[in-house]
Parts: structure tokens; sequence; C-alpha cells
């Protein structure tokens, strides 16, 4: 399929550009493997953000978590899991777009580095790997909060296809996103699944306006995002029938006892999931069934819940067509190309910078 570009045949058989290390100094860890490289972003370590975001979170009114603390171990596992229910259709519906898609997506770009902010297991960006892999030589950059998920993809991938080279960024998008104009362009971003949706408005256009701003001309940007749908459909994939959301969801609590020897009893709390109109997002919260108090050893904090309050741990906006052309628009994204299924159920926006 795609031509060598002018200047690939180098990185076919040259060796690694060296990624010059600066002043914030991510920690490198060689692999056995040369082609995988993992870096530790310096996050004032996780625990201290942890600590940070919980203590600010459940002291305000409405509580609230950020989304991030679900994956570690056990939560990336139980998010996999919700991707193989049936009810949880954008998985299974933006991996069909990739698949039928992926070919002119690979032709436009013919990217020499992808980027991929929250990568998981990376599953459905193999429909991209493949093809940009199968002549050329590319730099596969994931970066993610889960380390284990990181490595345990970077080696299936290696694995798979020999033109692959590796550089996993451990840690918060934005800390990532500081690192990437190190990498050779084309440059195809990605930010896949709808994680889009995980971000209020605002916070959404500020971290699509900072990757529009690291893009150069020949750069490209595609992003997963859920639609607006049937609210029975919406509400079914947040909760599903084996209750794997409901666990995902509770896991939260798990982090927090394990980190800051927190005393949660997972009991005391049901998972809520609904699709609020207004806002026209789900919003997942845990409600407690009970009143009681909570200590968090470490932050030295006890916490009282009143029966039926609730912790908002993730909020899922969905959009429409207008919506997200808005989104592109306030961020300085360019939209060349969308596809979606005849149903509009997800959508992938293929964008440059304007
Ligand atoms: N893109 C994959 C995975 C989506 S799940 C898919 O479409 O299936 C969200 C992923 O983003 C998880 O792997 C999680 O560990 C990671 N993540 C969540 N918040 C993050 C943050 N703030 N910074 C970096 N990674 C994050
Ligand atoms: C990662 N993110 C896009 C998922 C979502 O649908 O918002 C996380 C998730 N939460 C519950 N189920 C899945």
């Amino acid at each position: 399929m795609t031509a060598p570009r002018p200047g690939q045949a180098s990185r076919q058989h040259g060796p690694r550009k060296a990624i010059p290390v600066n002043m914030n100094r991510p920690q490198i860890q060689q692999h056995a493997d040369e082609r995988l490289r993992i870096f530790n972003l310096p996050q004032d370590s996780l625990r201290a953000t942890l600590a940070n975001d919980v203590r600010t979170g459940l002291s305000a009114r409405p509580k609230r978590l950020p989304p991030k603390y679900f994956y570690d171990e056990h939560g990336s596992q139980l998010f996999d899991d919700i991707c193989a229910t049936p009810e949880y259709y954008p998985t299974r519906t933006e991996r069909r777009l990739l698949e039928i898609h992926a070919e002119e997506i690979v032709r436009l770009c013919r990217p020499a580095t992808i980027i991929e902010f929250g990568s998981g297991t990376a599953a459905k960006t193999e429909h991209l790997l493949e093809l940009a892999a199968s002549d050329a030589r590319i730099d596969f950059v994931p970066i993610d909060v889960s380390e284990q998920t990181l490595a345990t993809a970077a080696e299936r991938l290696l694995a798979d296809y020999r033109n692959l080279s590796i550089d996993a960024w451990v840690g918060d998008y934005d800390a990532g996103l500081e690192h990437m104009h190190r990498y050779p362009g084309p440059r195809l971003f990605l930010f896949l699944g709808g994680s889009i949706g995980n971000f209020e408005e605002a916070e959404a256009v500020a971290f699509l306006s900072r990757i529009a701003a690291s893009m150069g001309p020949g750069d490209y940007f595609l992003l997963g995002a859920d639609r607006v749908k049937d609210e029975t459909v919406l509400n079914a994939a947040y909760n599903d029938a084996k209750g794997v959301t409901a666990r995902f969801n509770l896991n939260v609590l798990r982090v927090i006892n394990r980190e800051l020897d927190g005393e949660f009893d997972l009991n005391h709390f049901n998972h809520d999931a609904f699709f609020n109109h207004e806002l026209d997002r789900i919003e997942m919260h845990l409600r407690a069934n009970r009143p009681h108090n909570v200590a968090i050893r470490a932050l030295d904090m006890e916490v009282e819940f009143d029966r039926g309050e609730t912790i908002m741990t993730e909020i899922s906006r969905k959009f429409t067509g207008d919506s997200l052309r808005q989104t592109f628009r306030a961020a300085g994204l360019a939209l060349e190309n969308f596809y979606q299924p005849d149903n509009e159920y997800f959508s992938l926006a293929l964008a440059r910078r304007i």
C-alpha cells in the first residue's frame, strides 16, 4: 500500500534517534527488546497527586473524584471486560470504523510516528499500526497512566510487527504531550475510545488546543467520540447486566484504600449511572446506601456520607455532529473527515491544525 516517503528509507535501517532528556528528567527503562523504551514521567509521584485529588474532591460538595484513578491493574482489566459486554457498544463500533477506514487514514497521513493518548491495550490501534508498519519503520508512542497495561500491550505489538519501535510514556496525557515534539513527522495523534467525553467542555478544548499547538502542518489528529443517542442504549452501556461497570466504578475506592490507607467499605456504596439530558452526558456516581464516616488515614481525614449522598466518579459526554465541530473549531482544529456508521452511534473525526 503506502509508498515510502522521501527520507523514509533511512528510518528503516538507521539507529533510533536518541531522545534528549531535558529538565523534566523522565526516567527511562531500557527493555531487553531494543525496540521498546518505557519512560516514567515525573508526576510528583502518582500517590501525591492522588492524595491531593482525593482530599480536594472528597471535601467538595458534591463530592467528586477524577476518573484516571480507576485504572490500576485490576481496574484496567475491568475496563477491558466492560468493552467485551454486549451493552458497551462504543468499542466494537469504533473497532469496526477503524477496520473499514484505517487504510484511507494511513494513506492520507503516512505517519512516521503514531502517538496515542490513553492507549490502554491498543487493540483497536492495531488496525492503523499494521498498515503503517507494513513497508516502513514506524514509532508508536503510547501515553497512559497504567504502566502494566502499556508494557503488556507493547510486548504484544512488538512480537507482531517487526517494523515497529515503541516509546511508552507512563503518566498523564498533559505531561506526555510536552515530549511529543521530539518525534519525527508526519505524526498521527490518536485519542480514541470516546475518552474526550471524560473531560468537561472547557478541559476538552484546552487539551485539544494543546495538541493542535504541538502539531506540524503535515500532522493529523484522529479523535473517537461517542454520540448522543437513544437513552436506553446509553443507560444500558453503563449498567451492564453482569455488573462489570459497577465493579469498575467501585474500584476507585479500592485504590484509595490501598494507596492512602483508606477504610471504604465497598458494600456501603451502590453504582449509579444515568444519562443527564440537559448536559448530554452519562454521569457515573457512587451512592452511599447508609449514613457513615470513612477514615482515610494517610490524609488524616474523616469523610462523612449522608444516606444517598454521591461521589461523582466520571462524566462521559456524548456529542452531536454540531457539538463536535464546535469543539474542534474552538481548539484550532480543522475537520477533514468524519467516519461513522449509519446509526451514528460513534464517530471518528480526522483533523489537521488550522
Ligand atoms: N483508548 C483505549 C482505552 C480507553 S480506557 C480504548 O479506546 O479502548 C482509558 C485509558 O486511558 C486507560 O488505559 C487509562 O489508563 C488511561 N487514562 C485515563 N486517564 C488518563 C490520564 N489522565 N492520563 C493518561 N492516561 C489516562
Ligand atoms: C474510557 N472512557 C471513554 C469510558 C467511557 O465510556 O466513558 C470509561 C467507562 N466508564 C464506564 N464504562 C466505561
